[in-house]
């Protein structure tokens, strides 16, 4: 009977599909929520809430004179435990960048409330794929792609909002990751086609 194939063709494919599906995001929980794990006190509203970035969004302070993030991730709001979402808050003085990064867990929805950034990212075949932002405008990085921002700007800061599709994104920094960790020069050196002299100087760089 034909039918028998069938079966197991559509039983395949959505073994693929159900694959797929639970590798697409954070792990999905059995409960309405993950509640305070340091008491045993029921959580109410304000649990719910995350207050931090109050600060941030204050227009009478002025903004960090670096590129800054402001995370609302598990770490600082446990309530996202379980909720596969995350924010964060981005501020880019004039000329300033968010160096080349990956977020392992998420992809990122960069929305720009202020001012004009250049952002892009990368493809697993090193294809760039990069745009100017307006004031407005919404931008997808994938997930796990090597990206970043500059306010090419040099008198207007920028600020952004991102939403991750994970409550614990991560980010690897290109340059924290590969030259500000204690990976031993020589392989730096080899890798790069370069000397030691020269994978030194941009590691005393980054430290100082
Ligand atoms: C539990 O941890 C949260 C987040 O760190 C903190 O805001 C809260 O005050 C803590 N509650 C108690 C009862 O220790
Ligand atoms: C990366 O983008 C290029 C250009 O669109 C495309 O040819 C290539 O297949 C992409 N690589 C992957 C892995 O999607
Ligand atoms: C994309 O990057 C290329 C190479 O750096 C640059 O010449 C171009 O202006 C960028 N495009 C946008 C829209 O920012
Ligand atoms: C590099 O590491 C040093 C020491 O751990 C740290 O102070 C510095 O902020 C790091 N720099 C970057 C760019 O991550």
């Amino acid at each position: 009977m034909a039918i028998l194939p069938s079966i197991l063709l559509f039983l395949a494919v959505s073994l693929v599909t159900f694959h797929v599906s639970v590798l697409a995001g954070d792990a999905d929980i059995l409960s309405d929520f993950i509640p305070p794990t340091n008491t045993t006190v029921p959580p109410d509203g304000a649990y719910f809430t995350y207050t931090g970035l109050r600060a941030a969004t204050d227009p009478t302070i002025p903004l960090p004179p670096d590129f800054k993030v402001f995370k609302a991730s598990m770490a600082e709001f446990p309530a996202l435990n379980g909720q596969s979402v995350s924010f964060a808050l981005l501020t880019y003085p004039p000329g300033t960048v968010n160096p080349p990064h990956t977020h392992p867990r998420a992809s990122e929805l960069l929305f720009l409330l202020e001012g004009s950034l250049e952002v892009g990212f990368v493809n697993t075949t090193n294809k760039l794929f990069n745009q100017t932002l307006e004031e407005g405008d919404i931008f997808i990085f994938p997930k796990g792609l090597m990206h970043f921002q500059y306010n090419r700007n040099e008198q207007t800061p920028a600020v952004a909002v991102s939403a991750f599709g994970s409550a614990s994104a991560g980010t690897v920094s290109i340059p924290s990751a590969v030259f500000n960790t204690s990976i031993y020069d020589p392989i730096l050196a080899v890798s790069f086609k370069t000397d030691v002299a020269t994978i030194r100087r941009i590691k005393y760089g980054l430290s100082h």
